[in-house]
């Protein structure tokens, strides 16, 4: 059975940048995943984890203990490394410079995007929750100071994608543009082992993830969407499954079969989703394990952002049936 740093040593060919620069970002991945796992786990035994930490984060939502504690804890292991230059993330307003100790050396090339926790209103329910993360190579040069245009790239450059998911085992899911793969956690030695190799959409999945509770609130091309979903038919009627973290949902489908689902509502008219923590990352995971992502119109990878924390509504899943889904909306306008 490999191990993740096997793994990543026996496909390093694979990887177009440089060895010792994915090797450097891993191991801050591993190291921030297992942390929180830890904590994770610990959630009902400590107040360390479970409730508001009493501050609001710049999208208006009341930051958990946990949102906090894993955005530390990641921006604190990437820091220590020195192979990435900036960080973005949602909790927080503005990106983070991080620069290199050892100017002779290297350079740090990267600038990483992440989501830290994904799913907050779980955390106190048990339910799985967990990180999104992103890996774009900077486009300015390593001389000069980073500016916004580092972090606002199209999803198709991301060199790094994946999502950890802290659920009834952790599992690390990535792709480096070569298919995409998981592995799980044993919390006894603290190794990730692969257990989720080439990862591919079933092509007939039954499952639709959606937030009905927002029904009212939808277009009528989704509401007839829904409605062909649930009607008598040749591979229907799909059954619904909704956790509320986009990593436990992506999870389930991707493995399962199935449409993740989060459109534009009255109370969020550009969509919930944020296109670069969220999207593109979940997005590039999508096209790898050979589904398809979109905003209703666009291929979410093509998005040209324009602001940090953009947000978007987003369709991923089985080619067939996010192309189905295009149809209604577009035959509805
Ligand atoms: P986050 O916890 O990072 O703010 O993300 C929550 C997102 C996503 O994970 C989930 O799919 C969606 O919000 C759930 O939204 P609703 O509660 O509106 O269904
Ligand atoms: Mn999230
Ligand atoms: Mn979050």
């Amino acid at each position: 059975m490999y191990t993740l740093g096997e793994f990543i040593i026996n496909n390093i060919d694979e990887f177009y940048y440089s060895t010792e620069s994915i090797l450097r970002l891993f191991s801050s991945i591993k190291l921030a995943s297992k942390a929180i796992h830890k904590e994770v786990n610990k959630a009902g035994i400590t107040k360390k984890i479970i409730g508001s930490s009493g501050i609001k984060n710049i999208h208006g939502e009341r930051q958990k203990k946990l949102d906090n504690f894993a955005h530390k804890t990641f921006v604190e292991s990437f820091k220590s490394r020195n192979v990435v230059c900036g960080i973005a993330s949602e909790e927080s307003e503005n990106f983070i410079v991080i620069k290199n100790e050892k100017k002779d050396y290297y350079g740090n090339k990267y600038i990483v995007l992440i989501d830290p926790l994904d799913g907050s209103s779980n955390i106190d329910v048990n339910v799985p929750i967990g990180t999104i993360f992103s890996v774009y190579k900077r486009k300015s040069s390593i001389n000069i100071n980073l500016t916004i245009d580092d972090f606002l790239q199209e999803g198709i450059r991301q060199i790094l994608a994946g999502y950890v998911i802290y659920g009834s085992s952790t599992i690390l899911v990535y792709s480096i543009g070569n298919g995409i793969n998981g592995f799980t956690l044993d919390p006894s030695i603290g190794t990730f082992y692969l257990s989720h190799p080439n990862m591919k959409f079933p092509k007939k999945g039954k499952i639709y993830s959606i937030n009905e509770g927002n029904y009212d609130k939808f277009s009528d091309g989704i509401k007839k969407f829904l409605r062909y979903c649930q009607e008598e038919g040749r591979n229907r009627p799909y059954t619904a499954r909704y956790i509320g973290s986009l990593v436990g949902d992506f999870h389930r489908n991707i493995i399962k079969g199935g449409i993740y689902i989060y459109p534009k509502t009255a109370t969020y008219p550009q969509g919930k989703l944020r296109l670069l923590y969220e999207c593109n990352p979940i997005a590039f995971l999508t096209e790898q394990a050979g589904g398809k992502a979109s905003d209703g119109k666009n291929r979410i990878l093509n998005i040209v952002p324009k602001m940090l924390h953009q947000r978007t509504p987003f369709f991923c899943g089985p080619k067939n049936i996010v192309s189905k889904l295009e149809e209604f909306i577009i035959n509805c306008e």
